[in-house]
C-alpha cells in the first residue's frame, strides 16, 4: 500500500511536548542513528544529508520561527521521513533533552557570531555547551564547525582542543557540498561569493562517558 505523503505535523516536534530525554526510536519510528543539526538556517546542508542518507536519522534545532518553518516545508515537500525539526534553544536542548551517547554526529555551521562583547553570552560555545555536546555523543561521534568569524573560531577550537575526551583534526567536505565548499549551507555560499576566507575543524569523542 502506499504511504500517504508527510505532513508538516510529522516533522515538526512541538517543543512544548519535551519533558526529559528524547526518545529517539519513538521520534523516528525506527532505530537508525541520529545525527543534530544546530542553526539549520533554510535548512539546506539539513534536506541535501537527509536524502543522500536515507537510514540516518536528522533533527534540525533552529530558533528563528521563519527558518524552522522553512526548513520543515522543505522536508514535507522532499517527503523526507528521517527528518525533525524542533524550534527550541538547542543549548538547553542538549543539556537537558539529549540522551548521553546516543547523538553520532553534530553540525554546527556558521553558528551566530554575535561579535559585540556584551553579547557574547549569546553565544552558543562555551564550557558548558562543550561538556554538554561531549556527553551527548555517542563513542567515536563526531562534531563539526564551520565558520567564516575567526575571533569566534579562535575560542572554538581551543574549547574543543582542551577537552580530555575530543580529539580534532581536519574537517573534511561533506559529500553533499558543491564544488569549493566545505557544507553547502546558504551563508556559507553567501560568504564564499564574498571572497571570505573559511575555518573548520571536527572534534571526535574518544572516551566513554
Ligand atoms: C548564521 S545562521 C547559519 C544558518 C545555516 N547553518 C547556514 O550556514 O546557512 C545561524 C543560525 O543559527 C540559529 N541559532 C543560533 N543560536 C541558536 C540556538 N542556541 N539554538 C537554535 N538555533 C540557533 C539562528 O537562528 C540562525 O538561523
Amino acid at each position: 500500500m502506499a504511504q500517504e505523503p508527510l505532513t508538516i505535523e510529522d516533522i515538526i516536534l512541538p517543543a512544548d511536548c519535551l519533558d526529559g530525554p528524547i526518545d529517539w526510536p519513538r521520534l523516528f519510528g525506527n532505530d537508525n542513528g541520529v545525527e543534530v543539526e544546530i542553526g539549520t538556517g533554510k535548512g539546506t546542508f539539513l534536506i541535501n544529508a537527509a536524502r543522500a542518507n536515507p537510514r540516518i536519522n536528522y533533527l534540525g534545532i533552529e530558533w528563528a520561527n521563519k527558518y524552522y518553518k522553512y526548513a520543515a516545508d522543505r522536508a514535507r515537500r522532499w517527503d523526507l521521513a528521517n527528518i525533525r525539526m524542533i524550534r527550541c534553544d538547542a543549548k538547553d536542548f542538549i543539556a537537558r533533552h539529549t540522551p548521553p551517547q546516543s547523538v553520532q554526529t553534530l553540525h554546527i555551521y556558521f553558528p551566530d557570531p554575535w561579535p559585540k562583547k556584551r553579547h557574547h553570552k549569546r553565544r552558543l560555545f562555551d564550557s558548558n555547551f562543550v561538556a554538554a555536546a561531549v556527553k551527548a555523543l555517542v563513542p567515536d561521534g563526531q562534531l563539526h564547525v564551520v565558520t567564516d568569524h575567526k575571533e569566534y573560531f579562535d575560542i572554538i577550537e581551543p574549547l574543543l582542543a582542551g577537552c580530555v575526551q575530543l580529539q580534532l583534526s581536519d574537517f573534511k567536505p561533506c559529500d553533499t557540498a558543491g564544488l569549493g565548499e566545505w557544507v553547502g549551507t546558504n551563508f556559507e555560499r553567501k560568504y564564499l561569493a564574498q571572497g571570505r576566507t573559511i575555518y573548520s575543524c571536527t572534534a571526535r569523542k574518544i572516551t566513554g562517558p
